[in-house]
């Protein structure tokens, strides 16, 4: 109530024309409750985002089922998590540009730059009509309520803790929001009639230690480099449960690398192009024996599309209210560009598209979580989801650099 610049005594005389005299203490309680209530139910401000609120609230609950509402009657209904990250903001506009209903949650974490996520909401969601629920989804009440307004047909499960590093710093961000948090919203689409399809990202980093390369979805899966590598791995392997006890229909997706514009600061292609700028030296991995560092990096717009075409081909769950009925989908499909490229020709790129030579210094890749190499085979996306990666890293990072210029840039002349 901090920025409430009233104060309740003035209403005083208006409010409350004496016949007897009130104890004073009792009037102003009488005179504040009335002010707290007159507050609390008229003057809160229209939001996009309903942190708490939502559970006794018709405008919220309209603001839902509006944003769920599909174009037509084949389009899809779709519960996007992690709907203002990088991959669920341009996943659910998208979807919602294509006339499905979409309503997206996030809880607005501070693993990275809030404000980034808050503009994603304004640029890419609000401007398209998805309505975004400011929730955990470890939060049972607000997700019951949720799939209590709306029949989703898919959930597409976004949200996660990311990145590598940062789970030795706080790994238990990683058990609540991968593990803990996806087990709760699998127990509570499981109970659901009828059980929606999931689509959810796992990541290439379950590929782990393997040299084998391409990685293919048949190779092992059981040498995690990281927290995160090994919480994804968990997470593939809780969906096959309740796939196979509950009848629920589950794609998992494992993303590898993905970038373009709207993108993750804690990722390399991001903080380079950053450093560059500020002509910071920048530190280039190498693995042991002088080995070169390589990623295969994928546009967000191609992993959009894999997303999508995993909602379009999931077949239904078989369930219903937590029983199930027979067997059902169970899929995991690698989503890549398959053309790996190097940490080397990477800052190349960024050169020459922002115009300045990097200051670089050679470091042996630290063993804290980043695998020296990754390769995705996509055959198995080919032939499933029809999916075909068409752009390549120097487009891609064309597009990223535009839009950092844009954003960074525009923010020293306006406010934000
Ligand atoms: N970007 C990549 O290169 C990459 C690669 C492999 C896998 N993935 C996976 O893809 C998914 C999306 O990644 P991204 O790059 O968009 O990451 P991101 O961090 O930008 O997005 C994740 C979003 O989920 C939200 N979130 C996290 N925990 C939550 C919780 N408990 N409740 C509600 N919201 C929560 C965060 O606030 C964030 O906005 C993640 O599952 C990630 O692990 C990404
Ligand atoms: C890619 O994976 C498919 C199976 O999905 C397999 O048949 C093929 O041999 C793999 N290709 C390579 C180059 O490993």
């Amino acid at each position: 109530m901090n920025d409430i610049p009233s104060t309740p005594g003035k209403f005083k005389s208006t409010l409350y024309t004496p016949r007897f005299r009130f104890p004073r203490v009792t009037l102003y309680t009488l005179l504040f409750l009335t002010f707290v209530f007159f507050i609390h139910f008229f003057l809160s401000p229209p939001s996009t985002t309903a942190p708490r609120r939502g559970l006794r609230d018709s405008g919220w609950d309209n603001q839902v089922k509006g944003s769920a509402k599909t174009r037509s009657r084949d389009n899809h209904v779709v519960l996007v998590t992690g709907a203002c990250g990088f991959v669920g903001a341009h996943a659910a506009a998208s979807l919602k540009k294509r006339g499905d209903g979409v309503v997206g949650i996030d809880n607005f974490n501070n693993y990275y730059d809030v404000r980034l996520k808050k503009m994603r909401k304004l640029h890419l969601l609000d401007k398209n009509g998805v309505f975004v629920i400011d929730a955990d989804i470890n939060d049972v009440p607000i997700l019951k309520k949720v799939f209590g307004l709306v029949r989703f047909t898919h959930v597409l499960h976004l949200a996660a803790q990311a990145g590598v590093r940062y789970a030795m710093v706080n790994p238990d961000s990683y058990i609540k929001s991968n593990i803990d948090g996806f087990v709760n919203l699998l127990e509570i689409v499981k109970s659901l009639n009828p059980q929606p399809a999931v689509v959810w990202a796992s990541s290439s980093s379950v590929y782990g230690l393997n040299t084998k390369v391409p990685f293919s979805e048949k190779d092992r899966t059981d040498q995690p480099a990281s927290l995160y590598a090994a919480t994804k791995k968990a997470g593939e392997e809780i969906a096959h449960t309740y796939n196979h006890i509950y009848g629920l229909s589950i794609t998992g997706l494992r993303f590898f690398t993905v970038y373009g514009p709207w993108g993750r600061p804690d990722m390399a292609y991001f903080f380079f192009t950053k450093d560059i700028l500020k002509r910071r030296t920048i530190s280039i991995f190498e693995g042991p024996e002088h080995a070169t560092v390589a990623r295969d990096f994928t546009y967000i717009d191609d992993i959009v599309k894999g997303c999508l075409s995993a909602i379009d081909t999931a077949k239904k769950s078989t369930g219903s209210g937590g029983k199930k009925k027979g067997e059902a989908q169970f899929r995991i499909i690698n989503l890549g560009n398959t053309s790996p490229v190097s940490v080397n020709k990477l800052v190349s790129i960024l050169e020459k598209l922002l115009k300045v030579k990097a200051k670089k210094k050679v470091v042996l890749m630290p063993r804290n979580g980043d695998v020296p190499f990754t390769h995705a085979n996509i055959s198995l996306a080919r032939k499933e989801l029809g999916y075909r990666p068409t752009t390549d890293l120097e487009t891609g990072l064309k597009k990223f650099v535009k839009w950092y210029l844009d954003y960074y840039g525009g923010k020293k002349k306006s406010s934000y």
